[in-house]
């Protein structure tokens, strides 16, 4: 399963960055707005902190027909290569996904709470489809069980598409999805981080080089005479 980051906290995707196996960034305007600049100097930023090979996703806001591809293209000119446009999953989207495909952009159907939702986004010309997990959850239904089933459904119908799986609030709901062979997850930094937050790992690791040292005084190979 690859990993995305969904956040635009430039510090956050950083040092994510650098100590995780990470395969790039996710934002929605949502997300931009929390970083309360100008969404394209937040964007650049991010391209800049993650470089050219890795993949960012950022999403088309105007909901005419027309703004989406209009949006579509100024994200295109402003990221590069590597950049995927999300398109909510609407009928206005699923036409502006279709065109969008005949021109080579690569999209992913955002907004997804229904398995016909993202079979259409599919079937439109989406890479990726991007199911909301936790706000499923929170609709009252089973979010990974949902996404489980787009899954299925692409495969089923041998869908060049793969599943994005969005809106994570807990690590049992990646670890799930990662056992089932979802390929793609994105996840707030928080959670990512939570993934690793765990007392016995600590104390696991921190008792290696307490024995190393009473056994030798050092507390590294390479200390040692
Ligand atoms: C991804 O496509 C979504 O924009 C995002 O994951 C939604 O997450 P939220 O439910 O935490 O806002």
């Amino acid at each position: 399963m690859k990993l995305f980051i969904d956040d635009a906290n430039i510090d956050a995707i950083k040092e994510l960055i650098e100590y995780y196996p990470i395969d790039g960034v996710t934002t929605n305007p949502s997300i931009l707005a929390k970083a309360k600049k100008d969404p394209r100097e937040t964007l650049l930023a991010i391209r800049k902190a993650i470089g050219d090979d890795m993949i960012i996703f950022a999403q088309a806001v105007d909901l005419s027909y027309e703004g989406m591809i209009q949006d579509a293209h100024m994200i295109m000119e402003l990221l590069g290569k590597n950049t995927v446009v999300k398109i909510p999953s609407t009928p206005t989207g699923f036409k502006a996904i279709k065109a969008l495909k005949k021109e080579g952009i690569t999209t992913c159907g955002t907004v997804v709470y229904t398995p016909m939702q993202a079979y259409l986004a599919a079937k439109a010309g989406a890479s990726y489809v991007a199911p909301y997990v936790n706000r499923i959850d929170n609709m009252g239904y089973d979010g990974v069980a949902i996404v489980k089933q787009i899954q299925d459904i692409l495969e089923t119908n041998n869908m060049d598409c793969e599943v994005l799986a969005a809106s994570f609030k807990n690590s049992q709901q990646v670890l799930e999805l990662c056992e089932y062979g979802v390929a793609n997850a994105t996840c707030a930094a928080d959670v990512i981080k939570a993934f690793v937050k765990n007392p016995a790992i600590d104390a696991a690791v921190d008792d290696f080089v307490s024995d190393f040292q009473s056994l030798t005084g050092k507390t590294s190979m390479c200390a040692l005479d």
